[in-house]
């Protein structure tokens, strides 16, 4: 199973009585009960770099106006791209793409040229952040908004470019495709 490692021990607070670890690895089982899909999240500098990366933590915020938040990791490169270029883009990609999302767990490989994040073609749209061209649909966002949430930042960005690149009926990939899981 793919998870990304925890750096620190048991984190508080813990119920009175609980034993901490007990408790936390019940905590991290919860967590992991809730559902949620699995993007590639798209970002850039606003110059010429350009990365993808894995994500769940995606979910509308707001309808007026139309708001994404992304949950992205302090020390993530995708984290600098997106403090630098104030955009993001979220490829919602197909249920057979689970060997995808498992090649953007890691550091990408970025072909300027060919227009490729590991070798897979991407475009651009309104903002530049980079948008795979086997995702079923994309939202491209302007940061408009963050908040620090301890080790990783919200960041909000307003919906500007949205669109379907293969049939609106295709199954999409949730976190439950997958023996990942992240967070807990
Ligand atoms: C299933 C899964 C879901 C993930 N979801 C997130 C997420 O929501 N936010 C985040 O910051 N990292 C998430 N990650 C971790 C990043 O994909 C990983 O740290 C990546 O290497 C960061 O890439 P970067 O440093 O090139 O930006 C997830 C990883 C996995 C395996």
């Amino acid at each position: 199973m793919a998870s990304v490692p925890r750096k620190e021990g048991p984190v508080p607070p813990f119920p009175p009585g609980a034993d901490p670890d007990t408790y936390d690895r019940l905590r991290r089982r919860v967590l992991w009960t809730m559902p949620s899909g699995l993007y590639v999240l798209g970002s850039t500098d606003g110059g010429g770099r350009r990365n993808g990366m894995t994500i769940n933590w995606a979910t509308q915020v707001s309808f007026e106006p139309k708001l994404l938040g992304v949950s992205v990791e302090r020390e993530a490169y995708t984290h600098e791209l997106v403090e630098a270029g104030g955009c993001f883009a979220l490829s919602i990609l197909g249920r057979e793409d689970r060997a995808v999302v498992r090649r953007f767990t890691k550091p990408v490989e970025v072909d300027l040229t060919a227009r490729t994040l590991n070798g897979f073609p991407y475009l651009e749209r309104v903002t530049g952040a980079p948008v795979l061209t086997r995702a079923v649909a994309f939202l491209d966002c302007r940061v408009t908004g963050r908040l620090e949430c301890g080790s990783h930042t919200l960041f909000l960005g307003e919906i500007v470019d949205a669109g379907f690149l293969t049939d609106e009926t295709t199954p999409v990939l949730r976190m439950e495709d997958t023996r990942m899981n992240y967070g807990g």
